[in-house]
Protein backbone atom coordinates (compact mmCIF):
# COMPACT_ATOMS: atom_id res chain seq x y z
CA UNK A 1 0.00 0.00 0.00
CA UNK A 2 0.98 3.45 -0.97
CA UNK A 3 2.41 5.62 1.92
CA UNK A 4 0.29 8.39 3.26
CA UNK A 5 1.16 11.43 2.34
CA UNK A 6 0.91 14.34 4.81
CA UNK A 7 2.27 17.40 2.81
CA UNK A 8 -0.15 20.05 1.66
CA UNK A 9 0.82 19.35 -2.15
CA UNK A 10 -0.82 16.17 -1.79
CA UNK A 11 -3.75 17.18 0.01
CA UNK A 12 -3.57 20.13 -3.45
CA UNK A 13 -3.51 16.96 -5.75
CA UNK A 14 -6.49 15.19 -3.84
CA UNK A 15 -8.46 17.87 -4.86
CA UNK A 16 -7.21 18.39 -8.10
CA UNK A 17 -8.84 14.57 -8.57
CA UNK A 18 -11.93 15.43 -7.16
CA UNK A 19 -15.13 15.69 -9.54
CA UNK A 20 -16.70 17.62 -6.76
CA UNK A 21 -14.17 19.77 -5.65
CA UNK A 22 -16.10 22.77 -7.83
CA UNK A 23 -19.06 22.42 -5.52
CA UNK A 24 -17.33 25.33 -3.23
CA UNK A 25 -17.95 27.83 -4.50
CA UNK A 26 -21.72 27.55 -4.46
CA UNK A 27 -21.58 28.26 -0.89
CA UNK A 28 -20.43 31.42 1.04
CA UNK A 29 -17.97 30.62 4.14
CA UNK A 30 -17.98 33.44 7.07
CA UNK A 31 -15.08 35.18 7.24
CA UNK A 32 -13.43 32.55 4.89
CA UNK A 33 -12.92 30.58 7.90
CA UNK A 34 -12.42 26.86 7.31
CA UNK A 35 -15.62 25.83 8.39
CA UNK A 36 -15.82 22.17 9.88
CA UNK A 37 -19.05 22.49 11.62
CA UNK A 38 -21.43 21.59 8.61
CA UNK A 39 -22.90 19.03 11.06
CA UNK A 40 -24.19 21.80 13.11
CA UNK A 41 -25.20 24.09 10.50
CA UNK A 42 -24.63 23.57 6.93
CA UNK A 43 -23.61 26.98 5.05
CA UNK A 44 -25.54 29.47 3.20
CA UNK A 45 -25.28 28.52 -0.64
CA UNK A 46 -26.88 30.80 -3.40
CA UNK A 47 -29.13 28.49 -4.47
CA UNK A 48 -31.01 27.70 -1.39
CA UNK A 49 -30.93 31.82 -1.05
CA UNK A 50 -32.43 31.72 -4.48
CA UNK A 51 -35.31 29.67 -3.56
CA UNK A 52 -36.11 31.60 -0.02
CA UNK A 53 -35.80 34.86 -2.01
CA UNK A 54 -38.68 33.57 -4.87
CA UNK A 55 -41.01 32.14 -2.19
CA UNK A 56 -40.67 35.80 -0.58
CA UNK A 57 -41.56 37.39 -4.62
CA UNK A 58 -44.33 35.32 -4.27
CA UNK A 59 -45.61 36.42 -0.77
CA UNK A 60 -45.26 39.78 -2.16
CA UNK A 61 -46.31 39.36 -5.72
CA UNK A 62 -49.30 36.65 -4.89
CA UNK A 63 -50.63 37.50 -1.85
CA UNK A 64 -52.43 34.43 -0.22
CA UNK A 65 -53.06 33.04 -3.78
CA UNK A 66 -49.51 31.81 -4.18
CA UNK A 67 -50.77 28.48 -2.16
CA UNK A 68 -51.77 27.52 -5.40
CA UNK A 69 -50.40 30.03 -8.04
CA UNK A 70 -47.07 29.94 -6.95
CA UNK A 71 -44.55 28.05 -8.87
CA UNK A 72 -44.29 25.67 -7.09
CA UNK A 73 -47.70 26.13 -4.76
CA UNK A 74 -46.85 26.75 -1.35
CA UNK A 75 -50.19 24.46 -0.81
CA UNK A 76 -47.99 21.28 -2.29
CA UNK A 77 -44.45 22.08 -0.59
CA UNK A 78 -44.34 19.37 1.87
CA UNK A 79 -45.32 16.26 -0.95
CA UNK A 80 -43.21 18.29 -3.59
CA UNK A 81 -39.82 18.10 -1.49
CA UNK A 82 -41.07 14.66 0.01
CA UNK A 83 -40.45 12.73 -3.32
CA UNK A 84 -37.40 14.62 -4.09
CA UNK A 85 -35.95 13.75 -0.72
CA UNK A 86 -37.04 10.23 -1.38
CA UNK A 87 -34.80 10.32 -4.17
CA UNK A 88 -31.78 10.84 -1.98
CA UNK A 89 -33.06 7.95 0.67
CA UNK A 90 -33.57 5.21 -1.22
CA UNK A 91 -37.40 5.44 -0.77
CA UNK A 92 -40.26 5.68 -3.05
CA UNK A 93 -42.43 8.28 -3.65
CA UNK A 94 -44.83 8.70 -1.21
CA UNK A 95 -43.19 7.82 1.40
CA UNK A 96 -41.39 10.91 2.69
CA UNK A 97 -42.76 13.91 3.08
CA UNK A 98 -40.91 17.32 4.35
CA UNK A 99 -42.52 18.77 7.53
CA UNK A 100 -42.52 20.22 11.42
CA UNK A 101 -39.17 19.80 13.20
CA UNK A 102 -36.92 16.79 14.13
CA UNK A 103 -38.57 16.50 17.84
CA UNK A 104 -41.79 16.78 16.58
CA UNK A 105 -41.45 14.11 13.92
CA UNK A 106 -40.29 11.54 16.64
CA UNK A 107 -43.13 12.14 18.99
CA UNK A 108 -45.75 11.72 16.00
CA UNK A 109 -44.06 9.05 14.93
CA UNK A 110 -42.87 7.16 18.00
CA UNK A 111 -46.50 7.78 19.66
CA UNK A 112 -48.30 6.28 16.55
CA UNK A 113 -46.00 3.23 16.30
CA UNK A 114 -45.91 2.48 19.80
CA UNK A 115 -49.81 2.71 19.79
CA UNK A 116 -49.87 0.35 16.75
CA UNK A 117 -47.26 -2.41 18.09
CA UNK A 118 -48.27 -5.23 20.49
CA UNK A 119 -44.88 -4.35 22.22
CA UNK A 120 -44.27 -1.62 25.18
CA UNK A 121 -41.16 -0.82 25.49
CA UNK A 122 -38.93 1.47 23.18
CA UNK A 123 -34.92 0.68 22.53
CA UNK A 124 -32.68 3.31 22.45
CA UNK A 125 -28.82 3.39 23.17
CA UNK A 126 -26.65 5.37 25.25
CA UNK A 127 -25.08 7.91 23.63
CA UNK A 128 -28.51 9.34 21.85
CA UNK A 129 -28.85 12.93 21.49
CA UNK A 130 -30.89 14.22 24.10
CA UNK A 131 -33.94 15.28 22.69
CA UNK A 132 -34.44 11.77 21.09
CA UNK A 133 -34.75 10.25 24.65
CA UNK A 134 -36.96 13.58 26.00
CA UNK A 135 -39.41 12.79 23.04
CA UNK A 136 -39.88 9.50 23.74
CA UNK A 137 -39.79 9.03 27.25
CA UNK A 138 -42.98 11.94 27.08
CA UNK A 139 -44.65 9.47 24.33
CA UNK A 140 -44.40 6.45 26.88
CA UNK A 141 -45.80 8.61 30.15
CA UNK A 142 -48.45 9.57 27.99
CA UNK A 143 -49.44 6.25 28.17
CA UNK A 144 -48.79 5.58 31.39
CA UNK A 145 -45.77 3.70 30.63
CA UNK A 146 -43.04 4.50 33.17
CA UNK A 147 -39.89 5.12 31.10
CA UNK A 148 -38.14 3.56 34.08
CA UNK A 149 -39.21 0.16 33.32
CA UNK A 150 -40.00 0.89 29.47
CA UNK A 151 -36.99 2.62 27.74
CA UNK A 152 -34.70 0.09 27.34
CA UNK A 153 -31.19 1.72 26.53
CA UNK A 154 -28.78 -0.04 24.92
CA UNK A 155 -25.28 -0.23 26.10
CA UNK A 156 -21.73 0.72 24.71
CA UNK A 157 -18.44 -1.28 25.52
CA UNK A 158 -16.53 2.02 24.77
CA UNK A 159 -18.26 5.13 25.41
CA UNK A 160 -17.94 5.76 21.69
CA UNK A 161 -19.78 3.08 19.68
CA UNK A 162 -23.03 0.91 19.42
CA UNK A 163 -22.88 -2.43 17.85
CA UNK A 164 -25.66 -4.20 16.42
CA UNK A 165 -25.11 -7.29 19.63
CA UNK A 166 -25.88 -4.59 22.04
CA UNK A 167 -28.75 -3.69 20.39
CA UNK A 168 -30.30 -7.20 20.06
CA UNK A 169 -29.12 -7.55 23.28
CA UNK A 170 -31.45 -5.11 24.64
CA UNK A 171 -34.78 -5.80 22.22
CA UNK A 172 -37.37 -8.60 23.75
CA UNK A 173 -40.40 -9.56 22.93
CA UNK A 174 -41.64 -6.40 24.54
CA UNK A 175 -40.36 -4.37 22.37
CA UNK A 176 -42.50 -1.84 20.48
CA UNK A 177 -40.20 0.01 18.61
CA UNK A 178 -35.66 0.02 18.06
CA UNK A 179 -35.40 3.62 17.49
CA UNK A 180 -31.88 4.61 16.90
CA UNK A 181 -29.39 7.30 14.97
CA UNK A 182 -28.19 6.55 11.74
CA UNK A 183 -24.97 8.17 12.23
CA UNK A 184 -24.16 9.09 16.56
CA UNK A 185 -23.76 12.53 16.76
CA UNK A 186 -20.97 12.21 19.25
CA UNK A 187 -18.52 9.59 17.32
CA UNK A 188 -19.63 10.31 14.10
CA UNK A 189 -20.33 6.11 13.71
CA UNK A 190 -22.55 4.78 11.41
CA UNK A 191 -24.76 2.22 12.65
CA UNK A 192 -26.30 -0.65 10.03
CA UNK A 193 -29.42 0.28 9.42
CA UNK A 194 -30.30 -3.05 7.61
CA UNK A 195 -28.79 -5.26 10.74
CA UNK A 196 -30.49 -3.15 13.71
CA UNK A 197 -34.08 -3.27 11.23
CA UNK A 198 -33.71 -6.91 11.09
CA UNK A 199 -33.06 -6.96 14.66
CA UNK A 200 -36.37 -5.31 15.40
CA UNK A 201 -38.50 -7.70 12.80
CA UNK A 202 -37.36 -10.80 13.96
CA UNK A 203 -38.72 -10.06 17.57
CA UNK A 204 -42.11 -8.19 16.23
CA UNK A 205 -40.83 -4.83 16.57
CA UNK A 206 -41.02 -1.55 14.56
CA UNK A 207 -37.21 0.11 13.36
CA UNK A 208 -37.23 3.72 13.56
CA UNK A 209 -34.03 5.65 12.74
CA UNK A 210 -32.91 9.37 13.43
CA UNK A 211 -31.24 10.35 10.18
CA UNK A 212 -30.32 13.77 11.60
CA UNK A 213 -26.47 13.30 11.07
CA UNK A 214 -26.42 11.39 7.60
CA UNK A 215 -29.34 12.83 5.32
CA UNK A 216 -27.54 14.89 2.53
CA UNK A 217 -24.22 12.79 3.21
CA UNK A 218 -24.76 9.24 3.36
CA UNK A 219 -26.58 7.08 0.71
CA UNK A 220 -29.32 5.22 2.10
CA UNK A 221 -31.79 2.43 0.77
CA UNK A 222 -34.93 2.68 3.71
CA UNK A 223 -37.32 1.10 1.39
CA UNK A 224 -35.48 -1.68 0.28
CA UNK A 225 -34.08 -2.51 3.96
CA UNK A 226 -37.26 -2.23 5.15
CA UNK A 227 -36.98 1.00 7.89
CA UNK A 228 -40.29 1.38 9.25
CA UNK A 229 -39.82 5.22 9.97
CA UNK A 230 -37.13 7.79 10.06
CA UNK A 231 -37.32 11.45 10.86
CA UNK A 232 -34.12 14.05 10.16
CA UNK A 233 -33.09 17.41 10.02
CA UNK A 234 -32.22 19.81 6.92
CA UNK A 235 -29.97 22.24 8.20
CA UNK A 236 -26.85 20.03 8.77
CA UNK A 237 -25.46 18.75 5.54
CA UNK A 238 -27.97 19.49 3.40
CA UNK A 239 -27.92 22.89 3.73
CA UNK A 240 -31.18 24.09 3.70
CA UNK A 241 -30.91 26.73 6.73
CA UNK A 242 -31.16 27.13 10.70
CA UNK A 243 -34.29 25.46 11.64
CA UNK A 244 -35.37 24.83 8.50
CA UNK A 245 -38.22 22.12 7.99
CA UNK A 246 -37.52 18.72 8.93
CA UNK A 247 -38.37 15.43 7.27
CA UNK A 248 -40.32 12.42 7.54
CA UNK A 249 -40.03 8.90 6.01
CA UNK A 250 -42.65 6.33 6.63
CA UNK A 251 -42.76 2.75 4.71
CA UNK A 252 -45.63 1.96 2.68
CA UNK A 253 -46.62 -1.19 4.50
CA UNK A 254 -47.23 1.19 7.46
CA UNK A 255 -49.35 3.64 5.72
CA UNK A 256 -52.39 2.27 7.91
CA UNK A 257 -50.36 3.08 10.99
CA UNK A 258 -52.53 6.46 12.13
CA UNK A 259 -50.24 9.55 13.10
CA UNK A 260 -50.28 10.34 16.62
CA UNK A 261 -50.35 14.14 16.01
CA UNK A 262 -53.21 14.99 13.86
CA UNK A 263 -53.23 17.87 12.07
CA UNK A 264 -55.30 19.82 9.90
CA UNK A 265 -51.97 19.94 7.11
CA UNK A 266 -52.04 15.82 7.34
CA UNK A 267 -55.93 15.96 6.13
CA UNK A 268 -56.69 14.51 2.60
CA UNK A 269 -56.38 17.03 0.16
CA UNK A 270 -60.00 16.48 -0.95
CA UNK A 271 -61.84 16.77 1.97
CA UNK A 272 -58.98 19.45 3.86
CA UNK A 273 -61.30 22.42 3.14
CA UNK A 274 -64.61 20.64 3.60
CA UNK A 275 -63.32 21.62 7.21
CA UNK A 276 -64.64 18.17 8.82
CA UNK A 277 -64.53 17.82 12.28
CA UNK A 278 -63.24 14.31 11.77
CA UNK A 279 -59.38 13.96 10.67
CA UNK A 280 -59.01 12.01 7.39
CA UNK A 281 -55.19 11.59 6.89
CA UNK A 282 -53.67 11.53 3.84
CA UNK A 283 -52.51 8.59 2.14
CA UNK A 284 -48.70 7.88 3.27
CA UNK A 285 -46.06 10.24 4.44
CA UNK A 286 -48.39 13.13 3.82
CA UNK A 287 -50.85 12.01 6.43
CA UNK A 288 -48.37 12.93 9.32
CA UNK A 289 -47.91 16.34 8.19
CA UNK A 290 -49.63 18.40 11.10
CA UNK A 291 -50.26 22.21 10.39
CA UNK A 292 -49.52 24.83 7.67
CA UNK A 293 -46.14 24.30 6.00
CA UNK A 294 -43.75 26.93 7.07
CA UNK A 295 -43.01 28.07 3.49
CA UNK A 296 -39.59 30.17 4.48
CA UNK A 297 -38.51 27.03 6.26
CA UNK A 298 -38.89 25.36 3.33
CA UNK A 299 -38.21 27.36 0.22
CA UNK A 300 -34.59 27.48 0.76
CA UNK A 301 -34.94 23.04 0.63
CA UNK A 302 -35.41 23.27 -3.25
CA UNK A 303 -32.39 25.10 -4.39
CA UNK A 304 -30.35 23.09 -1.25
CA UNK A 305 -31.92 19.22 -3.32
CA UNK A 306 -31.18 20.74 -6.39
CA UNK A 307 -27.08 20.90 -5.50
CA UNK A 308 -27.94 17.86 -3.66
CA UNK A 309 -29.26 16.41 -7.01
CA UNK A 310 -26.70 17.97 -9.23
CA UNK A 311 -23.66 15.74 -7.39
CA UNK A 312 -25.53 13.00 -6.68
CA UNK A 313 -25.73 11.25 -3.36
CA UNK A 314 -23.01 8.31 -4.27
CA UNK A 315 -20.60 10.98 -5.25
CA UNK A 316 -21.27 12.87 -1.92
CA UNK A 317 -20.59 10.00 -0.05
CA UNK A 318 -17.50 9.29 -2.14
CA UNK A 319 -16.04 12.31 -1.33
CA UNK A 320 -17.32 12.17 2.27
CA UNK A 321 -15.70 9.32 2.62
CA UNK A 322 -12.82 9.93 0.66
CA UNK A 323 -12.09 13.66 3.26
CA UNK A 324 -12.99 11.84 6.53
CA UNK A 325 -10.00 9.41 5.77
CA UNK A 326 -7.62 12.10 4.84
CA UNK A 327 -8.13 13.58 8.24
CA UNK A 328 -7.95 10.21 9.91
CA UNK A 329 -4.87 9.92 8.53
CA UNK A 330 -3.80 13.59 9.04
CA UNK A 331 -4.48 13.18 12.96
CA UNK A 332 -2.28 10.02 13.24
CA UNK A 333 0.58 11.17 11.22
CA UNK A 334 0.32 14.47 13.06
CA UNK A 335 -1.26 14.77 16.06
CA UNK A 336 0.32 12.04 18.18
CA UNK A 337 -1.63 12.90 21.62
CA UNK A 338 -5.00 12.97 19.94
CA UNK A 339 -7.12 9.85 20.09
CA UNK A 340 -9.55 9.16 16.75
CA UNK A 341 -13.10 8.38 18.33
CA UNK A 342 -14.70 7.38 15.05
CA UNK A 343 -14.44 4.04 13.10
CA UNK A 344 -11.96 3.59 10.50
CA UNK A 345 -14.25 1.48 8.42
CA UNK A 346 -15.62 3.36 5.98
CA UNK A 347 -18.92 2.12 6.19
CA UNK A 348 -18.89 2.69 9.99
CA UNK A 349 -18.04 6.39 9.78
CA UNK A 350 -20.80 9.43 8.56
CA UNK A 351 -19.59 12.67 7.58
CA UNK A 352 -17.77 13.68 10.98
CA UNK A 353 -14.53 12.46 12.79
CA UNK A 354 -14.19 12.93 16.56
CA UNK A 355 -10.84 14.12 17.74
CA UNK A 356 -10.50 13.38 21.27
CA UNK A 357 -8.12 15.06 23.78
CA UNK A 358 -8.59 15.74 27.46
CA UNK A 359 -8.58 19.60 26.18
CA UNK A 360 -11.02 19.61 23.49
CA UNK A 361 -13.13 22.64 25.11
CA UNK A 362 -9.84 25.19 25.01
CA UNK A 363 -8.68 23.50 21.82
CA UNK A 364 -11.77 23.92 20.29
CA UNK A 365 -12.22 27.51 20.94
CA UNK A 366 -8.41 28.34 20.02
CA UNK A 367 -9.02 26.82 16.88
CA UNK A 368 -12.62 29.36 16.40
CA UNK A 369 -10.34 32.03 17.20
CA UNK A 370 -7.82 31.18 14.57
CA UNK A 371 -11.18 30.87 11.60
CA UNK A 372 -11.43 26.99 12.37
CA UNK A 373 -14.69 26.24 12.85
CA UNK A 374 -15.73 23.14 14.67
CA UNK A 375 -17.30 22.03 17.88
CA UNK A 376 -16.82 20.76 21.08
CA UNK A 377 -18.71 18.14 22.40
CA UNK A 378 -18.25 17.53 25.99
CA UNK A 379 -16.06 16.33 28.05
CA UNK A 380 -13.26 15.34 25.20
CA UNK A 381 -14.07 15.41 21.34
CA UNK A 382 -13.56 18.07 19.28
CA UNK A 383 -15.98 17.50 15.75
CA UNK A 384 -14.79 18.15 12.62
CA UNK A 385 -17.14 18.17 9.59
CA UNK A 386 -15.34 18.17 6.25
CA UNK A 387 -18.89 18.55 4.23
CA UNK A 388 -18.23 17.34 1.24
CA UNK A 389 -19.93 20.13 -0.41
CA UNK A 390 -17.90 22.86 0.47
CA UNK A 391 -15.01 21.34 2.80
CA UNK A 392 -11.43 20.77 0.54
CA UNK A 393 -8.16 18.55 1.21
CA UNK A 394 -6.69 20.95 1.44
CA UNK A 395 -9.00 22.43 4.21
CA UNK A 396 -8.70 19.63 6.37
CA UNK A 397 -4.80 19.75 6.18
CA UNK A 398 -5.21 23.87 7.07
CA UNK A 399 -7.06 22.43 10.26
CA UNK A 400 -4.88 19.61 11.30
CA UNK A 401 -1.90 21.99 10.79
CA UNK A 402 -3.60 24.97 12.82
CA UNK A 403 -4.63 22.31 15.49
CA UNK A 404 -0.36 21.17 15.83
CA UNK A 405 0.69 24.49 15.99
CA UNK A 406 -1.65 25.16 18.86
CA UNK A 407 -0.43 22.13 20.80
CA UNK A 408 3.46 23.26 20.09
CA UNK A 409 2.79 26.59 20.91
CA UNK A 410 0.22 25.53 24.39
CA UNK A 411 -1.65 28.80 22.45
CA UNK A 412 -4.69 26.78 24.12
CA UNK A 413 -4.26 26.67 27.47
CA UNK A 414 -5.08 30.45 27.48
CA UNK A 415 -8.99 29.09 26.73
CA UNK A 416 -9.09 26.45 29.95
CA UNK A 417 -10.84 29.25 31.83
CA UNK A 418 -13.19 30.59 29.00
CA UNK A 419 -16.53 29.89 29.08
CA UNK A 420 -18.22 26.38 27.80
CA UNK A 421 -20.27 26.96 24.93
CA UNK A 422 -21.77 24.07 22.89
CA UNK A 423 -22.86 25.43 19.99
C1 LIG B 1 -29.38 13.31 16.23
C2 LIG B 1 -30.15 14.58 16.36
N1 LIG B 1 -31.49 14.54 16.44
C3 LIG B 1 -32.23 15.68 16.57
C4 LIG B 1 -31.60 16.91 16.60
C5 LIG B 1 -32.36 18.20 16.79
O1 LIG B 1 -33.69 18.17 16.54
P1 LIG B 1 -34.49 19.54 16.20
O2 LIG B 1 -34.24 19.85 14.78
O3 LIG B 1 -35.89 19.23 16.53
O4 LIG B 1 -33.93 20.61 17.08
C6 LIG B 1 -30.22 16.99 16.50
C7 LIG B 1 -29.56 18.32 16.52
O5 LIG B 1 -28.39 18.49 16.37
C8 LIG B 1 -29.48 15.80 16.38
O6 LIG B 1 -28.15 15.84 16.31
Amino acid sequence: MDEFDASRSAARMRDAESALTGLQARFDTPDDATYLDGNSLGLHGEDAAETLQRAVDQWRDLGIEAWTEADPPWFDYGELLGDRLAGILGAKPGECVAANSTTVNIHTLVGGFLDAADGTDVVVNELDFPTDHYAICAQLEARGLDPDDHLVVAESEDGRTITSDAVADAVSEDTAVVFMPSVLYRSGQLLDVDAITDIAHEHGAYAGFDLAHSVGVVDHDLHRAGVDFAVWCSYKYLNAGPGAVAGLFVHEDNWDVDPHLAGWWGNDDATQFQMEQHFRPAEGAAGWQIGTVNVFSAAPLFGALDVVEAAGIDELRDHSVSLTWYLIGLVDERLPECAVGTPREADRRGGHVAIEHPDAGALSRALRDRGVVVDYRPPNVVRLAPSPYYVSHEDVWSAVDELREILDSDAHEDYRETEQTVT
